[in-house]
């Protein structure tokens, strides 16, 4: 498989679950990726880390997105049966949250580039010919060391990578910083460029400077039609669809319990800047089952019907 992936579903845990992925396929999205998951769990025989791959069929490519910081135990995360219909593997190495950082994964691993280097051959050797992307940070305070470890990425056998603008200092906040792209664009490797990506033009801008692709977020919470307009596609996207659909489809693979509390912030996404849309959001967040969260779904939208709809 050649690396063409104009728009690529940035992976987020809690929110990139295979439900939220297909709903993206339907709006033209070339990649979508998972939420992390532990290397360490996979291989440990996790059930609750086995039923995050789970994937529709029609969710293709997609990427498992890893972490770990042991070369042997990500290698053999990628070999569990549960991986086999994955095209391709994301080693995260990027996360700046405490915890994960702390137990020397995600972004811990910028500031050990050799160990990074082990992590990435091992888990290409594994793959056995799928593809291998790494997804990173800038850096932990500036950017001065981020494309020599892009270099390093691809010399150990990564076949893209994707750059999140910002330093795990930043965490969210502020711009994420382009400055250094065409530098990154020069070395040769496919760069999914990412970070507050959230128009078409954005997107043009960031192929102008060298991008291959682009990844998009948090743009693409409770708008997975993003990714259409991103091609300038038309689409008609009904939000009561896409929050019954999601729901129903997390319900093929998880106890209603755990859907309820998954589509609460789900709802708080599709709804989000709509009108009146706070109340029902907080309605949603209180509710004990998922009945409970679908009906004032249903119900506002019964109050607001030219809100269901979002066509061009
Ligand atoms: C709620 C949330 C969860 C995230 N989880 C992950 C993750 O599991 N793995 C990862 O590499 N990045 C994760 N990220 C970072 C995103 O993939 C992305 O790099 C970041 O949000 C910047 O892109 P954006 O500005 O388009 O949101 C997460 C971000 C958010 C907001």
């Amino acid at each position: 498989m050649s690396v063409e992936f104009k728009t690529v579903l940035a992976p987020m845990a809690g929110y990139t679950d295979f439900a939220f992925r297909a709903i993206c396929r339907d709006y033209g999205v070339d990649l979508t990726v998972t939420e992390m998951v532990s290397s360490k769990a996979l291989v440990m025989g996790s059930e609750l880390s086995r039923r995050m791959l789970y994937r529709e069929c029609v969710d293709k490519p997609s990427f498992c997105q890893i972490f770990g910081h042991e070369p042997d135990v990500l290698a053999a995360s990628v070999q569990i049966p549960e991986m086999a219909g994955y095209e391709g593997v994301d080693i995260n190495m990027g996360c700046p949250v405490r915890k994960i950082v702390g137990s020397g994964d995600g972004s811990a691993l910028l500031e050990n580039p050799r160990l990074a280097a082990r992590c990435i051959t091992a888990v290409k050797l594994a793959l056995k010919g799928r593809l291998l992307s790494v997804k990173f940070r800038l850096g932990i305070s500036d950017s001065s060391g981020a494309v020599d470890f892009a270099k390093m990425c691809a010399d150990s056998g990564a076949d893209f990578i994707t750059v999140h603008f910002r330093t795990r200092k930043q965490m969210y906040s502020g711009n994420a910083d382009y400055t250094l792209l065409p530098q990154f664009a020069k070395l040769g490797i496919p760069i999914i460029a990412n970070g507050d990506v959230a128009s078409r033009e954005q997107c043009l801008r960031l192929f102008d400077m060298g991008a291959s692709g682009v990844a998009v977020g948090r743009g693409a919470l409770g708008r997975p039609y993003l990714f259409a307009e991103l091609k300038d596609e038309h689409f008609t996207f009904d939000v009561l669809r896409s929050i019954e659909r999601h729901a129903a489809l997390l319900l093929t693979v998880f106890e209603e319990r755990v859907v309820a509390n998954e589509m609460k912030k789900h709802v708080a996404a599709y709804l989000k800047g709509m009108r009146n849309g706070k109340a029902v959001v907080v309605e949603v967040m209180n509710a004990h089952n998922l009945q409970q969260i679908i009906d004032p779904c249903r119900a506002y939208f019964e109050t607001y019907p030219s809100l269901r709809s979002i066509v061009k």
